[in-house]
């Protein structure tokens, strides 16, 4: 996007090679696409290797990366602007830090990371920086999308309708998380995630991320050492957007 700097590119240790990127399995599962090992591995030679290591198509991260160095150097557009716009939205309806942190980062594994499951993948990669509050909230908030809640103001999203089709059941283990959730002491700061998500995939809205520089300060414990490299039990996964194309 236009406001994310273009860092210089740097030598890197595999300068003066070509360097194959792999997809990563997973994304190629099920789609027709053809799983890319084998054939990668037969092109390999002494001037061509796998990617480790900076890519220089990405904009580099500095050495100790912060939440909103993420938010502005790796994440998708929509993301980057949904995840804003969300935490503004609660932000506006007065509610408090709590609830517009859990709301700046609820969807945080759809920035660069993986889509599926991503309530229970958001939750985990923030769970070491936030309170358990949060983390739970962000996790539930993937099942509580599904069933409306309207004493909350939660209709069931008209979107989910185009996205799956009208006649779309979750199933049972997401059926269940919603029971659990419905019976938890934290069910409204996960209900009030999915409040103020319907509402935010409007374009053409602009906001600065500094301005949750202070709550982020306040309800996200940023590691010294960078997000990646703090030695938590989830700093690989943000590796893992800082070089997403490494080859193991
Ligand atoms: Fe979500
Ligand atoms: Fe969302």
């Amino acid at each position: 996007m236009d406001d994310k700097p273009i860092q210089p590119e740097e030598p890197f240790p595999q300068q003066g090679r070509e360097r194959m990127i792999c997809p990563q399995p997973i994304s190629a599962l099920g789609t027709g696409e053809p799983n890319m090992e084998k054939p990668l591995l037969a092109r390999m030679s002494p001037e061509r290797v796998f990617m480790m290591g900076d890519n220089p198509a990405l904009p580099r991260m500095p050495k100790a990366p912060k939440l909103l160095d993420f938010f502005r150097l790796r994440f998708s557009q929509i993301t980057y602007h949904h995840l804003l716009q969300s935490a503004k939205n609660a932000l506006d309806a007065g509610h408090d830090e709590r609830i517009v942190i859990a709301c700046l980062l609820h969807d945080i594994s759809n920035g660069a990371f993986l889509r599926t499951e991503h309530g229970y993948w958001s939750a985990q990669m923030v769970a070491p920086y936030v309170s358990e509050e949060i983390a739970w909230a962000i996790q539930y908030h993937q099942a509580l999308r599904y069933f409306a809640d309207e004493s909350a103001g939660f209709e069931y999203p008209d979107s989910y309708n185009h996205f799956f089709g009208a006649d779309y059941e979750p199933p049972e283990y997401i059926q269940q998380a919603h029971r659990e959730a419905r019976a938890h002491r934290w069910y409204m700061t996960s209900r009030l995630i999915t409040v103020h998500d319907q509402y935010s995939f409007q374009d053409n809205v602009v906001i600065d991320p500094e301005m949750f520089t202070d709550i982020i300060g306040r309800n996200f414990r940023q590691p010294r050492a960078g997000l990646g490299f703090d030695g938590s039990p989830v700093a690989h996964m943000w590796r893992t957007m800082i070089w997403p194309n490494n080859f193991l």
